[in-house]
């Protein structure tokens, strides 16, 4: 990122403004210190109420290899709402704009930058400061948006699907015939991963989710739909798979990653990536972070080795370096859209002002899919 821009005129500035007449004043200002843009911020941790819509004062500075983007629309994250409530260790210490992705136009290129220009569309992959309407990022965590690609599903792209990739292709290795369950099948992951499981030949998904949204999700391609509200999702996979399963993917954590490892067939693999158990309501609930870890898996190598089974774990915000490994992952990503294999699902829109809004609904479940977005239209 780059520094952060002034939310005051510099003193300095201001001074030397002042003892200038106006007229010439006026024609000196630089457009880098008139410039203003919004921007939502985390202003401390805790409730709805801590994410503030702000106006910035001065053009975020260019570094050398960063391009400025002109944001049209962000994706909202299941992290975002950890991170408010002082969860995620991968966003900096409020005040602070959150928003690992986005999409928008390139509006500026730093130096050494060779391969955007001015006009690209392009979405982009950051740790954090994308819920603005224009950031400066590095060329190398953006990532040009096909043709017909809306900027809405641009923005919805990037996390959800590298990180369900990833886990299925690079761990998992997933083969056809074999059988997937889904967490969450009705979020922003669990679309994405259903959706390339079915690019697989023959795989059995197992998706849980409320009742409500289970019409969606099988047709979306989950092939057992479990309420796990109400139901105890271990039997009902039993009930069809006695064995057992061949990949899982928990981001739930504590004791469902234990449930996990025991669900799995023998060279199984448990690729764990969340601990949404940790959220409970809309501040930090410290019944739920205790339990959770107290629920932690941990395992003996001599077990594992007896098991005959695998643990991963996937985090995505840690890969931030990682920009050759993203961009493969990325170009495949984009290349099963083109021929129409994936297709980020839209819920709903916000313009900025009505983010909290958004997030109170996401958080009491009442919309259907949730990968949503912010349009900054
Ligand atoms: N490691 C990584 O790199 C990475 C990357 C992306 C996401 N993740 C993790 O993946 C998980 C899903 O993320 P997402 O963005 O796909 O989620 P999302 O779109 O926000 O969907 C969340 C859904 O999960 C279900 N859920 C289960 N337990 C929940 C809880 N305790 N609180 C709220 N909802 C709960 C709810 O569905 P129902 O209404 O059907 O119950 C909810 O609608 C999260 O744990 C997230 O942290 C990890």
């Amino acid at each position: 990122m780059s520094e952060p821009p002034k939310t005051e005129s510099a003193p300095a500035a201001a001074a030397e403004a002042a003892a200038t007449p106006a007229a010439t004043t006026a024609e000196k200002v630089p457009e880098e210190e008139t410039f203003t843009y919004r921007a939502l911020v985390l202003t401390g941790y805790g409730g709805y109420d801590k994410v503030k819509l702000q106006v910035k004062k001065g053009k975020p500075a260019l570094k050398a290899g960063e391009v400025l983007v002109r944001v049209k629309a962000c994706g909202l994250n299941f992290a975002d709402l950890m991170a408010r409530q002082g969860l995620y260790d991968r966003l900096p210490s409020p005040p602070v704009t959150p928003g690992m992705e986005c999409s928008g136009v390139v509006e500026a290129v730093g130096e050494e930058v060779t391969d955007r220009k001015v006009g690209d569309r392009v979405m982009v992959l950051n740790r954090f400061g994308l819920w603005q309407e224009v950031a400066a990022v590095p060329a190398s965590h953006t990532f040009l948006i096909p043709e017909g690609m809306s900027f809405e599903e641009a923005a919805a792209l990037p996390v959800n699907y590298i990180t369900a990739y990833m886990m299925l292709f690079d761990f998992g290795n997933l083969r056809p015939n074999q059988s997937v369950l889904v967490h969450a099948a009705a979020g922003g992951v669990g679309i994405a991963a259903t959706q390339l499981c079915k690019t697989v030949k023959d795989v059995t998904v197992f998706g849980t989710a409320s009742a409500s949204k289970h019409e969606t999700i099988s047709q979306g391609g989950v092939t057992h739909a479990i309420d796990y509200r109400t139901k105890d999702y271990v039997e009902e996979v039993r009930k069809i798979s006695p064995k057992g399963l061949d990949i899982i993917l928990d981001p739930l954590g504590g004791s469902d990653t234990h449930k996990a490892y025991n669900l799995l067939k023998p060279m199984g693999k448990l690729i764990t990536y969340g601990a949404a158990n940790m959220l409970a309501g809309q501040k930090k609930n410290l019944i739920a972070v205790a339990k959770n870890w107290y629920h932690q898996f941990s395992i003996h190598t001599l077990s594992l080795i007896q098991g005959n089974k695998s643990v991963c774990g996937f985090h995505l915000g840690y890969l931030d370096g990682e920009t050759e490994l993203i961009s493969q992952v990325m170009s495949t990503v984009l290349d099963l859209y083109k021929q129409g294999k994936i297709k980020p699902r839209i819920d709903s829109t916000w313009h900025l002002e009505q983010v909290r809004v958004s997030v109170s609904s996401f958080m009491l479940r009442i919309i259907i899919c949730l990968v949503c977005g912010l349009c900054l239209g």
